[in-house]
């Protein structure tokens, strides 16, 4: 299915395209380098994120209730995350949880290093109605400082964010269903 999809923006047939890893893991299109990708997967759902001369990255997880997000920030994340994943409405504290999380390995995978311990120099800023965030990051230099984050509208019990490099990019959502991945169009 990637390849499918990378395919369109190649303009090569899928199996022609080679798919290698930098050092660090992160798959790229070493022979087509305007177009740069970045995929997640978890419990049998998957994204693929796309952008043309722009580095991305995607992260996508499963709310799972039974997890202690509280005792999960205290110990990974930072000041700033905690409080605001403890104030609010406590049945949305998974949520706030997750962006936190989601928004770090999105920027992280992006900048191709995955994720990265410690997550406490960091910070995540919501903006608006919570569909966009920047990730502020404690150790960057100025000009990197602010990393934009988009968060998807998935259905319930999904939290998925999309980060590229600059602030001038808009996400443009493409659902695939399961009968397109098995013919493989
Ligand atoms: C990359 C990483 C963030 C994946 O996290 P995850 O939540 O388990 O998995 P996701 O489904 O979100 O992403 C997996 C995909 O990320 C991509 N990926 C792998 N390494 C990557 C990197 N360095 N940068 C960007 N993307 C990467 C791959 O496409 C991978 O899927 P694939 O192996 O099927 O091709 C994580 O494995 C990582 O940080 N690895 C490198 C650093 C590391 O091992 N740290 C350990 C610290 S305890």
């Amino acid at each position: 299915m990637l390849r499918a999809i990378l395919s369109r923006y190649c303009g090569a047939s899928p199996d022609q395209l080679a798919i290698r890893r930098t050092s660090d893991g992160k798959p790229v299109l070493s022979d087509y380098p305007s177009i740069r990708f970045n995929l997640t997967h978890s419990h049998g759902r998957a994204l693929i994120a796309v952008a043309r001369d722009r580095e991305v990255g995607v992260d996508l997880e499963q709310v799972r209730r039974e997890v202690d997000v509280v005792r999960l920030a205290r110990r990974f994340l930072s000041e700033r995350d905690l409080t605001c994943i403890e104030g609010g409405d406590p049945a949305q504290r998974h949520e706030r949880f997750l962006k936190a999380w989601v928004a770090r390995e999105a920027v992280f995978k992006a900048d191709g290093r995955g994720m990265t311990f410690p997550l406490d120099r960091d910070y995540l800023e919501l903006t608006g109605d919570g569909t966009e965030g920047c990730l502020v990051l404690g150790s960057a230099g100025s000009d990197e400082k602010r990393r934009r984050v988009h968060f998807l509208s998935l259905s319930s019990g999904w939290i998925g964010a999309v980060a590229a490099e600059g602030t001038d990019w808009t996400v443009t959502v493409c659902n695939v269903s399961e009968s397109q991945i098995n013919r493989g169009t």
